[in-house]
């Protein structure tokens, strides 16, 4: 048997260089991790752990049975700010939703009136938004409200609108096991709490850390705005706002003070800038209704109660970046759309509305196909459109817009004209 094979005089230097490209890849590699390990040095109070000397009891023995939270939280600039477990947790014997707990009570999930204690205004403009009540009774309805929150959503001025219910035969349809998980998961952001204080702040403040990093950037937001009825998400990715996001974001300063954000910490816009952040002459605000003209969300626009006000607030915003000649004519042209595609769900009413006259529609909703192609014609590509036009997103405006309207309008004509032949 030979001891060497013919090639074997090539392998061992071969060998010797891949092994020597290993050693410098993994040599590389873990310069690079160490790099990524040792900065950016610990120069923000969120970054120390807060809570390592803490003697706490919750601390103590949740560093045992959930060290996520306990690690997380410690990162917190609440932790830095000497904000405790019990600040959110702990409450009173009686406490609406209070469980005994370690010789104490507490709340599983802290209400806004926890919250409150500290944050009285973010609390008050994010109740006056439709991401409170408003967004609840989309889904759960009025009916079961107490007088006192009844009152409370009566209260929200641009929470009234709400001009579509066929969703709610949807879910229906679907049944309580299914939409636990969809349509009751997205709308409890608005959902009150056993004592009877309205939203769930965690749903953007991922706990334990409340980083304003996390909450600032667009991925936050994607949670529920995203999809073929409001791909506000996927036509921000597209946007040039969100190329300069993807391609530039990682150098921007995520973690400036509120308050006071320039062009210098952001310089093109997220989510959050144009729809919660202070910029330019506009300070920060929880009410995502006041920056905004149309409820574009409706099947037919309207216009919003203090739509020019809102209006002046939002260019306010653009105009930190572009010049008002620019953000005016923007405005004009998408009003324009807005008008246009408003008249094209109008001639699919028109053909709906024709039919049931002639008797020719079940009372039933979603029990025949048209149903489903009139529904999707306005609540899916007609909406998609305007947001489309609103946030710059050009395909989604196009092709999973306006086109799918055009198309979904030929093919209700169809199925009408099939109809009254029928007939
Ligand atoms: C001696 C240990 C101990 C102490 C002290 C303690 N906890 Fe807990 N806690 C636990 C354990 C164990 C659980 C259950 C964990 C599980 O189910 O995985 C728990 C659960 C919880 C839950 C969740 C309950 C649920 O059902 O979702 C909360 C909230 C909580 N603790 C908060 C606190 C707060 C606030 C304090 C201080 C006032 C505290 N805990 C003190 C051990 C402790
Ligand atoms: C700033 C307020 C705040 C502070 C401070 C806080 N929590 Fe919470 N915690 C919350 C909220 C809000 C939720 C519920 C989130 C949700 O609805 O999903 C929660 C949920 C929990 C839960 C139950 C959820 C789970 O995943 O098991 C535990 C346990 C808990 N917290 C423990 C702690 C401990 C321990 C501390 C201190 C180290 C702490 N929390 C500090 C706000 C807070
Ligand atoms: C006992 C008072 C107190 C309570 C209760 C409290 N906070 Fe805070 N919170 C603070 C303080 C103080 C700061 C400022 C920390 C800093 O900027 O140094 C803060 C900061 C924050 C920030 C900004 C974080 C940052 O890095 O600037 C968020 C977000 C936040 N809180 C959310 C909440 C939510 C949500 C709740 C209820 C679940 C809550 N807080 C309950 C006192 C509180
Ligand atoms: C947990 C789900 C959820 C998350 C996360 C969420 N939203 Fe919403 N948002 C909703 C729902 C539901 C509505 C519709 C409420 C209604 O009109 O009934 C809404 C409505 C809005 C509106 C329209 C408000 C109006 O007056 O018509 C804006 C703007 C908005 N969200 C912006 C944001 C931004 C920006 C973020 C991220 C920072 C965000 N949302 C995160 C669920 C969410
Ligand atoms: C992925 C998260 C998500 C799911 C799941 C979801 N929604 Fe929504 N819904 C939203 C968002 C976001 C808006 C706001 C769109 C906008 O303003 O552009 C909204 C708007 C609405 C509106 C119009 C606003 C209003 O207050 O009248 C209704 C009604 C509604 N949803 C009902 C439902 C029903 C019923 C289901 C289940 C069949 C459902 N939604 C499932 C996120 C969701
Ligand atoms: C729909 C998403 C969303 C929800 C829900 C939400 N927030 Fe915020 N919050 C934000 C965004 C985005 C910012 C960052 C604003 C900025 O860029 O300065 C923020 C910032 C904050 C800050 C720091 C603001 C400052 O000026 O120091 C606090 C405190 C805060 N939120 C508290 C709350 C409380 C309390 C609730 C529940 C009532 C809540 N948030 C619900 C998105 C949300
Ligand atoms: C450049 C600023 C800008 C950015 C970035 C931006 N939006 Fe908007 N958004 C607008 C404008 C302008 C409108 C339409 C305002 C009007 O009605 O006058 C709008 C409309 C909306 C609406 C529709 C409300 C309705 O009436 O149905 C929602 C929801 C929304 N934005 C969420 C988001 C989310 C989520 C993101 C990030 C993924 C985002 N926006 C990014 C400026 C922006
Ligand atoms: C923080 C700065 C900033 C803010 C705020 C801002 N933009 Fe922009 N915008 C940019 C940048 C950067 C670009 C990319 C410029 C380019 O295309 O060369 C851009 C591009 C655009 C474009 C061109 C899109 C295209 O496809 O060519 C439009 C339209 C636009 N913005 C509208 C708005 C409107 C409307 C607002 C306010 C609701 C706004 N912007 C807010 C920075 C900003």
């Amino acid at each position: 048997m030979p001891t060497e094979s013919p090639g074997s005089g090539l392998r061992t230097p071969r060998l010797l260089v891949a092994g020597l490209v290993a050693v410098i890849v993994v040599l590389g590699l873990s310069i690079v991790m160490l790099s990524i390990g040792r900065s950016p040095a610990p120069t923000i109070p969120g970054q120390v752990d807060a809570l390592a000397t803490s003697h706490d009891a919750c601390v103590s023995c949740h560093r045992n049975t959930t060290p996520g939270i306990v690690q997380q939280y410690g990162h917190s600039t609440m932790a830095a700010a000497k904000v405790s477990c019990r600040d959110c947790h702990e409450v009173k014997a009686g406490y609406p939703g209070a469980v005994e707990h370690q010789g104490t009570y507490v709340l599983n999930q802290p209400s806004t009136a926890r919250c409150a204690q500290c944050h009285a205004n973010e609390v008050a403009q994010f109740q006056q938004s439709r991401h409170g009540l408003p967004a609840y009774v989309a889904v759960a309805g009025s009916k079961d409200l107490s007088p006192t929150l009844l009152a409370q959503y009566q209260s929200i001025p641009e929470g009234q609108f709400a001009p579509d219910k066929s969703r709610n035969v949807i879910a229906e349809m679907e049944g309580s096991a299914i939409t636990h998980f969809a349509c009751e998961s997205c709308h409890a952001v608005g959902a009150p709490a056993a004592d009877g204080t309205v939203g769930q702040c965690a749903k953007c403040h991922i706990r334990h850390e409340f980083s304003l990093e996390q909450v600032r950037r667009p991925e936050t937001c994607n949670n529920c705005h995203i999809g073929p009825d409001h791909p506000q998400w996927e036509i921000y990715v597209e946007s040039k706002h969100g190329v300069a996001y993807h391609t530039g974001g990682d150098h921007w300063h995520w973690s400036a003070k509120p308050g006071m954000l320039t062009v210098q910490d952001f310089p093109a816009p997220t989510c959050a800038t144009c729809h919660f952040s202070s910029f330019g002459n506009q300070g920060t605000t929880h009410d995502v209704g006041d920056r905004l003209t149309w409820y574009l969300f409706a099947p037919i626009s309207e216009r919003r109660p203090a739509w020019q006000d809102n209006k002046t607030r939002m260019q306010g915003i653009c105009r930190e970046c572009h010049n008002m000649a620019f953000v005016g004519d923007f405005y004009t042209r998408a009003d324009a759309a807005t008008a246009a595609l408003n008249s094209f769900i109008k001639q699919s009413d028109t053909i709906m509305a024709d039919l049931k006259a002639n008797n020719l529609l079940t009372d039933k909703p979603f029990d025949e196909p048209i149903d489903f192609t009139h529904f999707e014609t306005w609540h899916h590509y007609g909406r998609t459109a305007k947001f489309g036009v609103w946030m710059q997103g050009p395909d989604y405006t196009q092709w999973h817009g306006a086109y799918e309207v055009v198309k979904g309008l030929a093919e209700l004509q169809a199925l009408a004209a099939e109809k009254k032949g029928h007939h």
